[in-house]
């Protein structure tokens, strides 16, 4: 007598084949899937927005002589002395971090200790420069407008016409 062979088992290897290629068709289909969504995000990439340069602040008769106003979205302080008016960047210039008001009324960087006047002047390294002069100027309104990408020599100044009360459209700038 010989044995009949099983019908249960006749089917496995079929069932097996059957769930691979099932199994085979996910994996394409959702490596398909992730790769269409990879390229429609390539495909539709924005450059990140370049980050402002120019911020306008009050009109030059919110800075009385002897001010010193530091503004924190621009990284700058603008300053009023006798000859006019001023701004200075508060990046330090050893690598590049924000410097902050010392104790002493001038300014500390608080990576490596570099120190600078009231005014940005260097006073101890490891920098070696003073802060950054950046250019003021008054827009239609007659507000101060700081321009942080436009580097100035720090004798330069913002000069009003005395004449109009303090303020005018004609602003000079004084190299000396
Ligand atoms: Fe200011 Fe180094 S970044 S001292």
């Amino acid at each position: 007598m010989s044995a009949m062979p099983s019908n249960d088992l006749e089917g496995l290897p079929v069932r097996r084949r059957d769930f691979l290629a099932l199994a085979t068709r996910a994996v394409l289909w959702l490596t398909g899937g992730a790769a269409a969504v990879g390229l429609g995000r390539y495909l539709t990439y924005q450059l990140p927005a370049e980050p402002a340069t120019r911020f306008t602040l009050e009109a030059p008769e919110a800075y009385p002589p002897g001010t010193r106003v530091l503004v924190a979205d621009a990284g700058a302080a603008i300053y009023r002395d006798q000859s006019g008016y001023f701004a200075r960047s508060l990046t330090c210039g050893h690598l590049g971090c924000r410097v902050h008001p010392s104790d002493d009324g001038g300014f500390a960087c608080p990576c490596h200790g570099s120190q600078f006047s009231r005014d940005g002047a260097r006073v101890n390294g490891p920098t070696a420069r003073d802060l950054n002069g950046v250019a003021l100027s008054l827009d239609d309104q007659g507000h101060l407008v700081i321009d942080m990408a436009s580097k100035v020599d720090p004798t330069w100044r913002l000069m009003m016409d005395a004449t109009a009360g303090g303020r005018s459209q004609d602003a000079a700038a004084d190299k000396g």
